[in-house]
């Protein structure tokens, strides 16, 4: 049923995260392969991020985050509509995730599906979501980034095993008064870069098999150094264009939540921004590169330490496999 909230802008109204408890330090990893602390954390950033037990999947970790978020904006679940759940690892190829999350929440109003952009999948969700309601198709929605990567991380490959954790994040969002909520939302995408992150078996075109896995044709592989640049040049690009869709400067930004791939990556896109280092929110430190789950987690963590103030320009951007990016310029 159409609703009537058209032409009305879109906000998010609350978030949530959730991870699994366990934690792989980089001390844990200097035992694995060959690398050191020092190496991860001058190159990455990162000193630890949280690697799910066996037995533990995706959906549990988007269900907690999801129902914080829910329960934050003081809706009952029956009142969403639209459910996204942005994920590059599922808990099964069948049914999606997010259906899986549906019927644990009770939102049995919604419509729900998976969103497969990698690390920029939540920056996707928000961008649907926002269309969806200002078009007047749903009044409340879900998007969440889920992922357990490190199910499919190498751990004798020093190049991603180091990089890659695990954690949900959520975002309800729903219509708001005024000039609040998204100011201008911008998806993209370059398939061309495919090659440089990916998994080349387990899918339809090389299948599952005892070779196939013994091989390690599932575990992601990734050319980190090909992919830093067009990240850095992507996200500099998309966020410049967002602001100036918003008719904002970046230095009237006071959150700036990028995508938790590096954090030589957040500092040259701030700096190639000039948004002042005191509004760059990092947590790559404690949770290494989550994908789809980065930003909603971060910004979670920013809404929990006061860091968005009612009116604060907010600017969300991310990068990530495909290649996909993406930028959200917020009014809090
Ligand atoms: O999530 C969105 C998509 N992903 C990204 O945006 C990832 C972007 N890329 C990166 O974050 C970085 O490229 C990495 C952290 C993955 C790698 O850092 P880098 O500074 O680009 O290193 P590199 O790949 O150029 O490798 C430099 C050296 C190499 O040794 P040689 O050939 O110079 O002797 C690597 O073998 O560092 C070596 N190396 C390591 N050494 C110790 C690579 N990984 C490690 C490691 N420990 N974990």
């Amino acid at each position: 049923m159409t609703k009537t909230n058209a032409g009305i802008n879109a906000g998010i109204l609350s978030t949530g995260r959730a991870y699994p408890e366990g934690v792989l330090t980089n001390a844990d990893l200097e035992k694995m392969v060959e690398t050191s602390d020092e190496w991860i954390t001058s190159r990455t950033g990162i000193k630890q991020r949280h690697r799910a037990a066996a037995g533990e999947y995706t959906s549990q970790f988007a269900v907690a985050a999801a129902r914080q978020a829910v329960e934050r904006a003081r809706i009952d679940a029956s009142e969403i509509d639209l459910i996204i759940c942005a994920t590059v690892t599922p808990d099964q190829i069948l049914p999606s995730t997010a259906c899986l999350i549906q019927a644990e929440l009770g939102a049995h109003n919604a419509a729900a599906f998976d969103l497969a952009a990698a690390c920029s999948g939540f920056i996707y969700g928000l961008t649907l979501a926002n269309q969806m309601i200002r078009t007047g198709q749903s009044r409340y929605a879900l998007v969440i980034g889920a992922e357990l990567l490190t199910r499919y991380v190498d751990y004798t490959d020093r190049g991603t095993c180091v990089i890659f954790g695990d954690g949900a994040g959520a975002a309800l969002l729903g219509p708001v008064e005024g000039d609040r909520g998204i100011l201008a939302a911008r998806i993209r995408s370059d398939g061309r870069y495919a090659e440089q992150l990916f998994a080349p078996g387990g899918g339809t075109r090389v299948p599952p098999t005892a070779e196939t896995l013994s091989s390690g044709m599932h575990y992601f592989k990734m050319r980190g150094n090909e992919l830093f640049k067009v990240a850095v040049r992507s996200m500099t690009d998309i966020a410049r264009e967002v602001l100036a869709e918003a008719g904002y400067g970046a230095h009237e930004v006071r959150l700036f939540v990028p995508h938790q791939a590096n954090q030589r990556i957040t500092d040259a896109v701030a700096e190639k921004l000039s948004v002042d280092s005191e509004f760059v929110y990092s947590n790559i430190a404690m949770h290494g590169n989550t994908s789809s789950a980065s930003i909603p987690i971060a910004l979670d963590e920013c809404l929990e330490q006061g860091l968005a103030k009612d009116g604060d320009l907010v600017l969300l951007v991310s990068f990530g496999g495909g290649a996909t990016w993406g930028a959200v310029a917020l009014k809090w």
